[in-house]
């Protein structure tokens, strides 16, 4: 009997210490379904090239099948002394069918199937998470259809700056979304091609046929280098740095949601299935989804972190090191996943069947609308109103803070000013500064492509709405 699982060549029982520290079937199980197909596919091209009998094909057909099935019911006994999904798979595969079993793996070797494993596996949660982001930015648009003549401040510096419409506020996260989508889509390629028949690092002495294994598994292309395939883990890197741009896009927004909900925004409200209360304040209705979105965004960058540095500093090929790639990318896909899902329904609703919502974050017009007021958010209004009856852009600009000033220590809006006043700074104003001061009307007023015009905001609604379907 081997003293262990590959070789005669050791004479000694591993360290049980050594067992547990390089063991990962406790998480790469998680990829059996990939490594099953991943099998599969190396299986029947062994066959169809003369490498393997049909028998044999039709033997590991046959033990793949029990083995899904024992697995999908929770009966396969995963061993820690199998060290991965691959031998645990691959033994119990020799068990079931003996000799079959002990030539699947001719021409292969765990350092192309693992890299074949792994991007089998995150292609199909990129496609996962295609779909989130979509329903994500559907949400934010529903949201926004009803908002187009909401107004509330637009800040910079978290000082009141301009009157925005808040469906202006929400597309601009749309606009993040998408990118992301761009991002994924471009990444999903690269991951999308075949490390199998690249062997250990050098490629093997079998005939393969690489090109058919990848049209069986749905790959673009096949690797075209042996120790690249075996040995980079860019394309989860990719992955992990678009998601980490994707929390990063949550994470503002869930600020925003976790400010707007304050007491002293007041601009939102939130269901009640998405706050938690307090054990001691009695009053309490907190925003831990929102929190704890912002909070998980730290963790998928700290993954990024995690792989880029696990990447550097590697020779090739295949290192020892890269057994590590696999937690944090579980993490991080789980991570975005479950964020892009929970926030897209707490801000649109839950969608039933037939496409309507219920629920979603409740907007509070009047709140939003009377902060609007505050702060001189027209001020830039007033300028530019001086500007269109003749004044360079600099000396209306002056003008106006002389206003803002006085109204300041008044206690008022410049909407508030008495015309004669307001003519007081200069005399080109006349009744119609009125129309220029209000909310709609410095909103009106924006209607640059892009601007916060609600034309400008329909027009977008409407391209978002082509866009997502
Ligand atoms: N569990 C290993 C990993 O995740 C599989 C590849 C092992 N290859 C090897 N030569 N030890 O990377």
């Amino acid at each position: 009997k081997k003293a262990q699982a590959w070789s005669a060549l050791f004479s000694e029982p591993m360290s049980e210490l050594v067992k547990r520290y390089t063991s990962s079937v406790f998480f790469d199980k998680r990829l059996w379904r990939a490594d099953i197909a991943g099998s599969l596919a190396h299986a029947e091209m062994l066959a169809a090239q003369g490498i393997i009998s049909a028998a044999d094909l039709a033997d590991i057909e046959r033990g793949m099948a029990q083995i899904r099935a024992e697995i999908e019911a929770g009966q396969f006994e995963w061993k820690l002394d199998l060290e991965d999904v691959h031998l645990n798979i691959e033994a119990r595969l020799t068990t079931l069918v003996g000799d079959a079993g002990k030539r699947l793996h001719t021409g292969r070797s765990r350092n192309d199937q693992v890299a074949t494993d792994v991007r089998l596996w995150l292609r199909d949660e990129i496609d996962a998470t295609a779909v989130l982001l979509a329903d994500m930015q559907r949400a934010l648009v529903s949201v926004a259809e009803k908002n187009v003549d909401t107004i509330l401040p637009g800040f910079t510096h978290l000082q009141v700056a301009q009157p925005v419409s808040f469906a202006h506020h929400l597309l601009a996260y749309v606009e993040m979304f998408a990118r992301d989508a761009e991002r994924l889509a471009d990444l999903r390629k690269r991951v999308n091609r075949l490390p199998l028949g690249s062997a250990a690092l050098a490629g093997t002495s079998y005939p393969l046929d690489r090109e058919r294994v990848a049209r069986t598994l749905g790959f673009e292309a096949v690797c075209q280098n042996s120790l690249d395939a075996v040995s980079d883990r860019d394309f989860a890197i990719e992955y992990t740095a678009f998601a980490s741009l994707v929390m990063i896009h949550v994470s503002r927004l869930a600020e925003e949601i976790v400010v707007w909900m304050s007491q002293n925004f007041g601009f939102i409200n939130l269901s009640d299935r998405y706050c938690t209360g307090s054990s001691i304040m009695p009053q309490k209705r907190n925003p831990d989804v929102a929190e704890l979105a912002r909070g998980k965004s730290g963790r998928v960058v700290g993954h990024l972190m995690g792989l880029i540095t696990l990447m550097k500093g590697q020779p090739l090929a295949y290192n020892k090191d890269n057994q590590e790639d696999k937690e944090p990318l579980f993490d991080t896909v789980d991570t975005v996943n479950d964020t892009l899902r929970i926030m897209a329904e707490m801000i649109g609703g839950e969608v039933a069947a037939d496409g309507s919502r219920s629920g979603g974050l409740t907007v509070r017009k009047d709140a939003m609308e009377r902060a609007a007021l505050r702060g001189y958010a027209t001020a830039t209004d007033l300028a530019d109103y001086l500007v269109k009856k003749g004044l360079p852009f600099r000396d209306a600009h002056e003008v106006v803070a002389h206003a803002v000033k006085d109204a300041i220590a008044l206690g008022k809006d410049l909407a508030e000013l008495p015309l004669e006043t307001l003519q007081g700074y200069d005399a080109r104003i006349t009744a119609d500064v009125a129309e220029a001061l209000t909310l709609a009307g410095s909103l009106n007023a924006r209607s640059t492509l892009g601007g916060t015009a609600p034309v400008q905001v329909r027009a977008q609604i409407e391209r978002h709405h082509a866009r997502l379907g």
